[in-house]
């Protein structure tokens, strides 16, 4: 029997996820960060297990959507939902008084696997973890100096970049979003949830980038919830 902690099961699924899928550079990046690292349980640390109460069915929805081939990565997700921090961004990776909308601040969660400040390991190179958005929420355009890998698990997910069109991206879809490429998302009915990685300056904060539509493309989302 198995008795490793179910976390770094998850890291090991996320390795052998990522080591099987053609990406952009970021991939490579993250896969030789996490080559370099050493995942033991006597090397972990063990933040307070935390999930908002709001949030857990939402969770266990988005887990169900992601497709069999991640059935494993969607398994180890599961065993470890309740082990993890789960922590809502109300600003804090904003610059001072970012205007990140009521949409994304009630309906975003995250947990860190592995950073610099907060996780289960420590490490000044990556910073990484899962990245949940309640359906019919907005995710503001926004940029940031570190380069930021988002690999999809559940879809389609509308993205744009440099504040141009929209495009729906499914699950199992790898997005780079290279250091001061903004970028926003929309999720529909489908909750959002990805493996997130960050590399380079992991103590940068995010900037919004403003566009005039954030109010229509909020307004169209509490529209499409209630239809
Ligand atoms: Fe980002």
């Amino acid at each position: 029997m198995n008795s490793d902690p179910p976390v770094l099961n998850l890291i090991a699924e996320i390795t052998s996820a990522l080591s099987a899928r053609q990406g952009p550079l970021i991939v490579e990046q993250t896969l030789s960060c996490l080559a370099e690292m050493d995942f033991t349980a006597d090397s972990m640390l063990w933040p307070d297990p935390s999930m908002p109460d709001a949030f857990a069915n939402d969770l266990d929805v988005a887990i169900k959507h992601i497709p069999p081939q991640l059935s494993s990565l969607a398994s180890a997700i599961d065993a470890s939902k309740h082990i993890v921090q789960w922590n809502r961004d109300l600003g804090q990776f904003y610059v001072k008084d970012a205007d990140v909308g009521g949409s994304y601040r009630n309906g975003n969660m995250n947990c860190i696997l592995i950073g610099s400040k907060n996780g289960f390991f420590h490490s000044d190179k990556l910073f990484m973890g899962l990245f949940f958005l309640r359906p019919y929420t907005f995710y503001r355009d926004h940029d940031h100096e570190a380069s930021e890998m988002y690999f999809n698990l559940t879809g389609p997910h509308g993205f744009r970049f440099n504040v141009n069109g929209w495009s729906d991206y499914q699950a199992d879809s790898i997005i780079w979003n290279a250091p001061w490429l903004p970028h926003a998302t929309r999720v529909y009915n489908i909750p959002f949830l990805c493996l997130y990685a960050w590399i380079g300056n992991l103590d940068c904060l995010c900037r919004v980038v403003h566009a005039d539509d954030w109010a229509q493309l909020e307004d169209e989302l509490v529209t499409a919830s209630t239809s």
